[in-house]
C-alpha cells in the first residue's frame, strides 16, 4: 500500500463505521456524510487542488484548472467515486475509489509526470441511494438524467425532503439541476472500484477493466390487507399482505432462477409492525438486475403477476411503483480498449475485461462522457457488507494501474 494511501484509509476508516456491526452508515446528507465531505476537501487542500463544490453537492477537486469553467470542452481527465455507503456497507465500495485516485495523484507527482490537461477528482454524492431511494442521486442530477423537480419529491424514512435534508447539512437545494457545461469540459472520466463479485479472484488477476453494467431497477411493492388481532382473527378471516408477500419473494426468486437474472427483496416496511397484529401494510422494495432489457422485463413482469395473482387469493390489494431505473451500460470501445492497452503494457499480459451486475456514477455518466472504469480484486467477492474486502497489495496495484491510466490519458 503506498504510504498515501495508508494515511489517507486511516483517516477515512472511523468515519460513519458503526462499531456493533463493524458496517459503514454514511447516507447521504448525514453527519457521517459531512464528516467523509470535510475529509475529502481537506485531502484536496493539501495538495493544492483548486476546491469545488458543484450545484449537486457533488466534490470536485482540480489540478491545472480552478473548475471546470476554465477547461475547454472536452480537455478534463477525471477520476473518482463516491464516499456515501449502503446500511452496513462495507469500507471499499466506493471510498476506494476517491482513495485510489488522491494516491494515484501523488503517484504522478512521484514519478514526475506534468499533466499537459486538467486533472479532476471527483466525490459524487448520494450514489448508493440508501437514504431516499434512488441511486445515483448526484450524477443523475448533473448528467440531467433526474429533473430537479422529481428530485425535490424524494423522501427518507423519515419524511425528511431531499432539499430539506440538504439546506439541514448546509447545501443550497434551490441550486440542483443538469450541469451540461460541466460534463462537456470532460473528455475521460475513469472510475475505479472495488470488485464487487470474485472474477479476478478466480482469474488470479489483482486489477480489470469494465466492459458493462447489467440494466437494474428499484421497484416498491405496497400489499394493502387488513389490521386485526393475531390471537382472535381465523385463518379464513384474514387478509393477510404478509402471505402475499412472502409467496412474492420466493416467486422472485423462482423467476429469477429461471432467466439466468437476479431480483433481492432487501428491504421492507410493515405497519403497524406489531408482533401480535396482522399487518395492514406490507410494502417491499425489489431490486432485479440481468444481462439484457429483455430478460429483465420478464422477470419482473412475471414477478408482478406472481404477487397480483398471490394478493387477490388473499384478499389483499397491491400496487406496484417502478421508483428507479438503469438501462444497459456499454463502456465506450475506444476508451475502454486504451485502457486494456495502458495496463497491458504494464501487466504484460491482457488485462481481464468484466461485466458487472452494480450499478455507478460511471454508468451515468456514461451517455454524455466518454467512461470507463477499472475494478480492484475482492477476495471474498462480497460487498455491500462489512465482509466487503481488498488486499493491501492489490489496493497498490490499483492506485499504480489508476496512475498508468491517468499518465497515459493526461500527460501527453
Ligand atoms: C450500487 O452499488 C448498486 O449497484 O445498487
Ligand atoms: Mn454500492
Ligand atoms: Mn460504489
Amino acid at each position: 500500500m503506498t504510504a498515501s494511501f495508508h494515511e489517507m484509509w486511516q483517516e477515512l476508516r472511523p468515519l460513519g463505521r458503526n462499531s456493533a456491526t463493524g458496517g459503514y452508515r454514511r447516507y447521504a446528507w448525514t453527519g457521517a456524510d459531512t464528516d467523509c465531505r470535510a475529509w475529502f476537501r481537506a485531502q484536496a487542500e493539501a495538495r493544492g487542488l483548486a476546491y469545488e463544490l458543484d450545484r449537486n453537492g457533488n466534490q470536485w477537486a482540480w489540478l491545472g484548472a480552478t473548475g471546470h469553467q476554465d477547461v475547454a470542452p472536452g480537455e478534463a481527465v477525471v477520476t473518482g467515486s463516491h464516499l456515501d455507503s449502503v446500511p452496513d456497507g462495507g469500507a471499499f465500495d466506493g471510498p476506494l475509489g476517491v482513495v485510489s485516485s488522491f494516491a494515484a495523484l501523488d503517484e504522478l507527482r512521484r514519478r514526475g509526470a506534468a499533466p499537459a490537461k486538467p486533472l479532476a477528482i471527483v466525490n459524487f454524492g448520494d450514489e448508493e441511494g440508501a437514504r431516499f431511494g434512488l441511486a445515483c442521486v448526484g450524477s443523475r442530477l448533473t448528467a440531467g438524467a433526474l429533473t430537479p423537480e422529481a428530485a425535490r419529491e424524494l423522501r427518507d424514512a423519515d419524511g425528511v425532503s431531499l432539499p430539506q435534508a440538504m439546506e439541514r447539512a448546509g447545501y443550497d437545494p434551490d441550486a440542483i439541476g443538469p450541469d451540461p457545461e460541466r460534463l462537456a469540459a470532460i473528455g475521460a472520466f475513469v472510475e475505479l472500484h472495488v470488485e464487487q463479485g470474485r472474477a479476478l479472484d478466480l482469474s488470479g488477476d489483482p486489477v480489470g477493466v469494465a466492459s458493462a453494467i447489467w440494466p437494474h431497477g428499484r421497484w416498491r411493492f405496497d400489499f394493502h390487507g387488513e389490521a386485526n388481532h393475531a390471537g382472535t382473527t381465523r385463518l379464513e378471516d384474514r387478509r393477510d399482505p404478509m402471505l402475499s408477500y412472502a409467496a412474492t419473494v420466493l416467486a422472485a426468486r423462482e423467476q429469477a432462477r429461471l432467466a439466468g437474472a437476479l431480483a433481492t427483496f432487501g428491504k421492507i416496511s410493515v405497519e403497524p409492525n406489531g408482533v401480535n397484529a396482522i399487518p395492514s401494510l406490507v410494502r417491499g422494495w425489489l431490486d432485479s438486475r440481468a444481462a439484457d432489457q429483455e430478460t429483465l422485463d420478464t422477470v419482473v413482469h412475471g414477478i408482478e403477476q406472481a404477487a397480483a395473482e398471490r394478493a387477490a387469493r388473499d384478499g389483499v390489494d397491491l400496487s406496484v411503483v417502478r421508483e428507479s431505473f438503469t438501462p444497459v451500460v456499454e463502456f465506450e470501445h475506444a476508451l475502454r480498449d486504451e485502457l486494456s492497452t495502458i495496463l497491458g503494457k504494464t501487466a504484460q499480459r491482457p488485462v481481464p475485461v468484466l461485466g458487472t451486475g452494480a450499478g455507478h456514477d460511471a454508468g451515468i455518466l456514461s451517455g454524455t462522457v466518454p467512461t470507463a472504469m477499472l475494478f480492484v480484486r475482492n477476495p471474498t467477492g462480497v460487498s455491500h457488507s462489512p465482509a466487503e474486502a481488498a488486499e493491501e497489495d492489490d489496493c497498490t496495484a490499483g492506485v499504480l494501474a489508476l496512475a498508468d491510466v491517468l499518465e497515459g490519458l493526461a500527460c501527453r
